[in-house]
């Protein structure tokens, strides 16, 4: 039988991605798909995994030494919260696409962690938990800013800025909406490790730290705007932004042939503004369509792509 359930969200990121690992601000917020995950006592003797969906099945070493890089990220969890010696099986149910931009990774940490503080009463709060999922996500992606396991864990619309020094605490601003915004998520269907992306956008600005701090302070800049636009419903001031943060990301060089077309695709048919969401190199973008949804998301499913309708906030 099925002891306990439990959920991390996934995310959509409106304006900031990459820039937020600099220190500048994002603004994220969750989206309708959940990774959900449930603990169970065995009598194997070990952490058994399973992710029927994605075929992964594991036992996760008790030694960190001899995990893979796939249970390192998880296995933090289980090493913090001292339950390496138990026996029991986590099974996960994953929504949300993996490697497409919408935060699966920390919707997965946040899950396993809720499945188990409810299977063994480990009274956690949401800030543990998040605490918790970052960890993950360092060591999944390396220079985690810490946005999209906030996002997974507390499942609201948000302003986010990392801490300056590592270990303070970063800001994170709810954001309270007049209405809903209604958007379109293409999804590419290219799988993209925001670790790469991420990886990439720091060897350029290695390369030359004061352009790229240049390209950061202008999506923060913007990001800024953004808040008001949102928080005014001003959906064409909105859009604008939305549209020059991607040629920004697109300076970065974190776009790809995929995005670049459901990006076109979304614009010609009626949004007022498209661009990438999260790592990118890949992976899904974003559309602005208080008129024209269902014309821009047919448009994209024609293409062959994935469309999901979406209402944030
Ligand atoms: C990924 O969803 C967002 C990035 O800014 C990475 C991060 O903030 O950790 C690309």
């Amino acid at each position: 039988a099925i002891d306990h359930r439990a959920c991390g969200h996934g995310k959509i990121i409106m304006l900031g991605e990459h820039a937020v690992v600099y220190g500048s601000h994002a603004i994220a917020a969750p989206v309708p798909l959940a990774v959900r995950a449930v603990a169970q006592d065995t009598k194997s003797g070990g952490v058994d995994m399973f992710i029927p969906r994605w075929g992964v099945e594991y036992r996760l070493h008790r030694d960190p030494a001899h995990r893979d890089s796939f249970q390192r990220s998880l296995g933090i969890i289980f090493d913090e919260l001292q339950l390496t010696e138990r026996s029991m099986r986590i099974e996960v149910f994953p929504n949300v696409p993996r490697a497409m931009g919408l935060g699966g990774s920390a919707a997965m940490a946040v899950a396993v962690i809720r499945a188990l503080d409810q299977h063994y009463k480990l009274g956690l709060s949401d800030e543990e938990i998040n605490a918790l999922a970052f960890r993950c996500e360092e060591v999944a992606h390396g220079s985690a800013s810490g946005i999209d396991n906030t996002v997974a864990t507390y499942g609201k619309p948000l302003l986010y800025k990392r801490a300056a020094k590592q270990g303070d605490a970063p800001m994170v601003r709810e954001l309270h909406l007049p209405k809903r915004i209604p958007l379109v998520i293409g999804i590419s269907g290219k799988e993209s490790l925001t670790a790469v992306t991420v990886g990439k956008v720091r060897s350029a600005w290695q390369r030359n730290p004061a352009l790229y701090d240049g390209i950061f302070q202008q999506i923060d800049g913007l990001t800024l705007q953004g808040v008001e636009a949102m928080q005014q419903y001003d959906l064409e001031r909105l859009g604008d932004l939305m549209n020059i943060c991607h040629g920004l990301l697109n300076a970065l060089r974190v776009s790809s042939w995929e995005v670049e077309e459901l990006v076109q695709i979304a614009r010609e048919h009626g949004a007022l503004g498209a661009k990438l969401t999260g790592g990118g190199g890949g992976g899904s973008i974003v559309a602005l369509c208080p008129q024209n949804r269902e014309k821009v998301a047919a448009a994209m499913r024609d293409a062959g792509y994935q469309a999901m309708e979406v209402d944030i906030g």
